[in-house]
């Protein structure tokens, strides 16, 4: 049942609000202090590497988590994707553990992958969204998180959920190695708890986004930029738009522009630039200009902060509720999700069942 939407994409990503708030609920006490976790839980003291293993919009999410993990709770993270982590067959050392993530739980090559980590790690942890799952049932501690049935094939509401369970496993971590205080954890699950209000205030970008995405529809190639943990909303925005649209896009990280990709740049080519007003802006923004110097037409995501920075010159903006850096990739996901969906409509493609693509991908 589409409950009044025309696609279940468009359904998917508008229940965001709500099913964030239900994992929400789910890992963090009623006081707002705390995380609670199932036992036996993790102790993130013992923890010396994380590997984290998925594929697709799931790896993707695993990305963003790196930079959370590693900045915020000083630990070093490896990510890879499925199928080449199972073949490469990896030394793992002591005090590794291992997490998977994935939506239907189903998927092969990260099944494998799970698999060949048995008796390795010292604990496997998963976040799915289908708790009776062969990857849930495998794992020590199988997360469940909570986004309901996903129908369309583009993940949504999965990926802000997988998001929003590793910013809370990335806080715990980061509060169990003594790197934030319990001050600061309640405060930045204070912050996480607002995210629900603030999604909420995000889809109100929808009709600037079928705007824009008439003008995208009209191009053959896109790229995405992106720096820090939003170089991974970079590749998600390509990820969707390719798959629905079918429009050829890729995602560099802001510096990697000017090594290779900055030579495909002409007018007829959309730069998409994801920069909420972080720590990094300033570069991103310079990085945004070269593209500019040489005649690409920038699309800007950013906040009313970031667009005053930016000045004038952009093709065009679209503005996001200002945020939390920390939780800025959870909040970027819908601009990428509604650009990809509109753009998607504009040219009359199937948003729901995309050609070539299934849903749970159980063959390698
Ligand atoms: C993209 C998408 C796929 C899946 C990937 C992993 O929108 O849906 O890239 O993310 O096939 O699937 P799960 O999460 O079920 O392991």
């Amino acid at each position: 049942d589409k409950g009044g939407y025309k696609h279940f994409m468009a359904k998917e990503i508008a229940e965001q609000p709500t099913v964030l708030q239900g994992a929400l609920a789910h890992y963090i006490n009623a006081e707002g202090t705390n995380v609670t976790l199932p036992d036996p839980g993790l102790d993130f003291a013992k923890v010396e590497r994380l590997t984290m293993v998925a594929c697709g919009t799931a790896y993707l999410a695993c990305m963003v988590a790196k930079y959370w993990f590693e900045q915020i709770a000083g630990l070093p993270v490896e990510v890879d994707v499925a199928s080449e982590f199972r073949y490469r067959e990896p030394p793992v050392t002591p005090g590794t553990v291992a997490l998977f993530v994935s939506q239907s739980g189903e998927t092969a090559d990260t099944l494998a992958a799970l698999r060949y980590m048995e008796g390795k790690a010292a604990k496997i942890v998963s976040v799915v969204n289908v708790p009776e799952s062969s990857i849930a049932r495998e794992s020590d501690l199988p997360l469940p998180i909570l986004a309901g049935t996903e129908i369309g094939v583009a993940s949504t509401k999965a990926f802000t959920c997988q998001l929003t369970t590793l910013a809370i496993l990335a806080l715990k971590a980061a509060h169990e190695r003594g790197k934030i205080s319990s001050t600061e954890l309640a405060d930045k699950l204070s912050n996480l708890r607002a995210l629900p209000g603030i999604l909420n205030l995000a889809l109100g970008i929808e009709e600037r986004s079928s705007q824009i995405a008439a003008k995208l529809a009209e191009a053959r190639d896109i790229l995405f930029l992106g720096r820090g943990a939003m170089y991974p909303l970079a590749h998600e925005g390509a990820l969707k738009l390719k798959e629905i649209s079918y429009i050829h896009a890729e995602a560099y990280a802001s510096g990697e522009l000017k090594h290779g990709p900055i030579a495909l740049v002409d007018q007829h080519v959309p730069v998409i630039v994801m920069a909420p007003t972080d720590a990094l802006f300033d570069k991103t923004i310079s990085n945004m200009q070269e593209v500019m110097a040489r005649g690409g037409k920038v699309l800007l995501i950013t906040d009313q902060q970031g667009a005053k920075i930016a000045g004038e010159g952009v093709w065009d903006t679209l503005i996001m509720p200002q945020i939390d850096p920390f939780l800025a990739p959870i909040l970027y996901a819908v601009p990428a999700q509604l650009l990809a969906y509109h753009t998607a409509i504009a040219k009359g493609t199937d948003v729901d069942q995309p050609r070539n693509l299934a849903k749970s991908v159980t063959v390698e």
